[in-house]
């Protein structure tokens, strides 16, 4: 939906106001109060109501629970719920007070996540549901009640910026979401190209034979089983006043059968989310264009899907990579590792000060998360530090695991410089560690989405789907390279 924030809006032109209401701190507002008293509300966090009202016809009291201060999942939830209950009442026109803040943040920042989460709030990708077609819900307008205190200049500063960081997170669940025989690697490079011409940022697709050229033997054996040509896609933003240089990597493959080592059949139409790196990388550029950030990005995007067939690449295959190491296959189904190895090598050589990695890459680091955080691997200590601050600011959480050199002990290979894959035990640290000997660049951070990515089913903050994750974190810790 679209969201505008404003200090008094015209509740004559509003079909619906949605309350938030807390416990023990009831909002400063008689009518409300007195819909609170009326209808016995408490205020818990999984109650809400619907009353009918004057003006406008409808508020909905939504509880929050008990805490002094919101935390970012009560805010998500109580905003998914708006969304929910908005679609349902066919709504055009809806308010929203918000009559507290986030712990830690100020009104001001309250308002800009709450305007971004708002904004996707009754998302659904219905791009092929063609039974509703005809009676399509219109397009809902969200007005949310501003803060006290703030400024015109600063309202607008709010809303575009929450703005922008939506349309975003947007174009990365529509990429997520979309079906693999649509979202084929050439699909993928088309539409990052859409959205980089959209934004200012310069795109460069390269296919086959330039990806042979570049001699990215990772990229070329996991696409050898494939009928779709592969896309190496590169996306520059490089505004003037930039002080550092982040280059970013996503992992895109646009389906993972697992290859010849292939997957069991349950699940494994869940593995077009396999490219959910590769969007998160296309959103947070399409993100710091919008928001300005003067920060220079590289995006490197290595794309392919990963099948069987005659000419697919083999368990005891020996591949030379791009940067001449080479590796022993023990199996085709760890091949996320295989095509971002040669895209850390190529972004690596653009001597970045920062280079991070977003891949679904393990389910190892599902079974160790699980849904709740993204896997973090660095060996750069004030790095972790700030990307975990980041996430916990924004609600896309990080929590970091060791990334030791003893478990290279687990790649060891006799026949090659080392095995595509550790095992089973440590799956997601061997995963990382594979990763490293194909990085130059002292403050790497590799961050494994597989458990955050897409959610297998309806939760209370958000509908099943592509979620994208990484991209907040990331938004906030480029914006915090130019604080
Ligand atoms: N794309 C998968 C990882 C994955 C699993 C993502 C579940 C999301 C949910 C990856 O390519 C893969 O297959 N990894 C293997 C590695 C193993 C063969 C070493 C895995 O996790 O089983
Ligand atoms: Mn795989
Ligand atoms: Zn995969």
């Amino acid at each position: 939906m679209q969201v505008t924030i404003s200090s008094e809006p015209n509740l004559q032109k509003i079909d619906h106001l949605f309350v938030l209401v807390a416990e023990k701190r009831r909002p400063d507002d008689e009518s409300v109060e007195a819909l609170v008293t009326r209808a016995g509300f408490t205020g818990r966090a999984d109650e809400s109501i619907t009353l009918l009202t004057e003006e406008p016809r409808k508020t909905t009291l939504i509880g929050v629970g008990k805490g002094e201060d919101l935390s970012i999942r009560t805010l998500r939830a109580a905003l998914y719920s708006v969304g929910k209950v908005a679609k349902k009442h066919r709504d055009r026109r809806i308010a929203v007070q918000i009559p507290y803040t986030l712990a830690g943040a100020d009104a001001e920042e309250t308002t800009r996540f709450a305007a971004s989460v708002l904004a996707q709030a009754d998302y659904k990708y219905d791009a092929y549901l063609t039974v509703k077609k005809d009676e399509k819900v219109l397009p809902i307008e969200a007005t949310i009640v501003a803060p006290e205190g703030l400024g015109r200049k600063e309202l607008r500063a709010v809303e575009s910026d929450a703005a922008a960081l939506a349309a975003a997170i947007r174009t990365v669940r529509d990429l997520g979401n979309a079906p693999s025989n649509l979202m084929t690697p050439t699909r993928l490079a088309e539409r990052a190209a859409e959205v980089a011409k959209e934004v200012g940022v310069k795109a460069t697709v390269y296919g086959r034979k330039e990806i042979e050229r570049m001699k990215m033997g990772g990229l070329l054996a996991v696409n050898r089983g494939s009928n779709e040509e592969p896309r190496f896609i590169v996306l520059e933003y490089a505004p003037r006043r930039a002080k550092k240089h982040v280059a970013l990597v996503g992992k895109g493959i646009t389906f993972d059968s697992g290859g010849i080592s292939i997957k069991p059949a349950e699940k494994m139409e869940e593995m077009k989310f396999d490219m959910c790196g590769a969007a998160a990388v296309i959103g947070i550029i399409e993100a710091a264009a919008r928001l300005e950030l003067p920060v220079k990005i590289t995006g490197a995007i290595p794309s392919t899907d990963n099948l069987p067939s005659g000419s697919a690449y083999k368990p005891g295959d020996i591949i030379t990579m791009m940067n001449g190491k080479t590796v022993e296959i023990v199996n085709t189904d760890a091949e996320g590792r295989m095509i971002l190895a040669d895209a850390l090598h190529f972004a690596s050589r653009t001597k970045p000060d920062h280079l991070i990695d977003f891949a679904t890459l393990t389910g190892a680091c599902v079974v160790a998360l699980g849904n709740e955080a993204t896997g973090l691997f660095t060996s750069d200590d004030e790095l972790a530090r700030k990307l975990i601050e980041c996430g916990d600011r924004v609600g896309d959480r990080l929590w970091r695991l060791p990334l030791w050199d003893e478990y290279k002990e687990l790649i060891r290979s006799e026949w090659a410089d080392m095995k595509n894959s550790g095992g089973r035990w440590g799956g997601a640290i061997s995963a990382a560690v594979f990763l490293k000997e194909f990085v130059d660049c002292p403050s790497w951070a590799h961050l494994d989405i597989a458990g955050t990515a897409y959610a297998e089913r309806e939760t209370p903050r958000e509908v099943r789907g592509a979620t994208a994750a990484g991209v907040r974190v990331t938004v906030d810790f480029l914006q915090s390279l130019s604080r």
